[in-house]
């Protein structure tokens, strides 16, 4: 491989990427730097006050963006979206999914209200899986496909105090070892990723003693910053990422070793 291949292998130009989550923290971090990589970047979250706001700093550095609010977990609202982003760009190459909730958190799964315990299983599990659906077939039909889907530490360790979330983030990460394999004869890799604590607002709706717990955990001893995780993503979501697939990256500050 010479130079100029080497370079095609990372760079997204010509490349669309939807990124979900966009509106904050790692979402919105990945939304920059693949947009600061070449590629047409949409953005989608609930929050459309913060979508404009990334928008506008990719639009105004030269970047491509454009947004589109969504509730993941709407499965009408993903069918629909989903099929209107294809008809507008004809292909979709990529998606970085980081639309997620923590749910309840501090409360031992017994004091659990159920409806909070499915609205995490709806945003975190549920979207994955129809964002999945509504992708794969035209990812199919181009033979190319890369699908990068945040799942945590959560998922592989559990944390007390946060079962609902543990659990949808352990669906994701048996979500992608399965549909990876479906996929993977297509040129389509389909990969999670399990960070500990970040940087972001997600944790502000974390309790301190949950927050302690998961820091005293990590052997470096600090948050993650969502640029950390950004890089990780874009990785996973370009050319170069052809021979992994399945996969839960980790990137929790030696945490887990796995
Ligand atoms: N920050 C961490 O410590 C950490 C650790 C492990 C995994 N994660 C995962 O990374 C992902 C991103 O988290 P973050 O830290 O950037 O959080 P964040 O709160 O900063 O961003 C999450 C974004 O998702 C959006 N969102 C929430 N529900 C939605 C819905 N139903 N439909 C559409 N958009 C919705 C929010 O509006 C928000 O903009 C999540 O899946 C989270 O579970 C985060």
């Amino acid at each position: 491989m010479d130079y100029y291949e080497f370079m095609e292998l990372i760079t997204f130009d010509g490349q669309v990427v939807l990124v979900t989550g966009a509106a904050s923290g790692i979402g919105k971090s990945a939304a920059l730097l693949l947009a600061s990589r070449g590629a047409k970047v949409v953005c989608i979250d609930l929050n459309e006050a913060g979508l404009k706001t990334v928008v506008a700093e990719i639009t105004a550095a030269g970047g491509s963006a454009s947004f589109k609010t969504m509730d993941v977990s709407s499965q009408d609202e993903v069918k629909n979206g989903m099929a209107q982003l294809l008809k507008e760009h004809g292909q979709i190459h990529a998606l970085a999914h980081s639309a997620g909730i923590s749910g309840p958190t501090g409360k031992p799964v017994e004091e659990v209200d159920w409806k909070d315990f499915q609205k995490t299983i709806e945003i975190n599990l549920y979207g994955t899986v129809w964002l999945t659906q509504a992708l794969l077939p035209s990812m199919k039909a181009n033979k190319y496909g890369r699908i990068v889907h945040l799942a945590s530490i959560a998922g592989k360790e559990g944390n007390p105090g946060m079962s609902a979330y543990n659990a949808s983030k352990a669906g994701v990460i048996g979500f992608v070892k399965g549909v990876a394999k479906e996929a993977a004869t297509f040129g389509i890799s389909i990969n999670a990723i399990a960070p500990a604590v970040i940087r972001t607002p997600i944790n502000e709706t974390v309790s301190d003693d949950v927050q302690k717990y998961m820091i005293s955990r990590i052997p470096m001893g600090r948050l993650g910053e969502p640029e950390e995780v950004a890089e990780l993503i874009a990785f996973a979501a370009s050319k170069a990422c052809s021979f992994t697939t399945g996969f839960t990256f980790d990137i929790s500050g030696g945490r887990a070793t796995y």
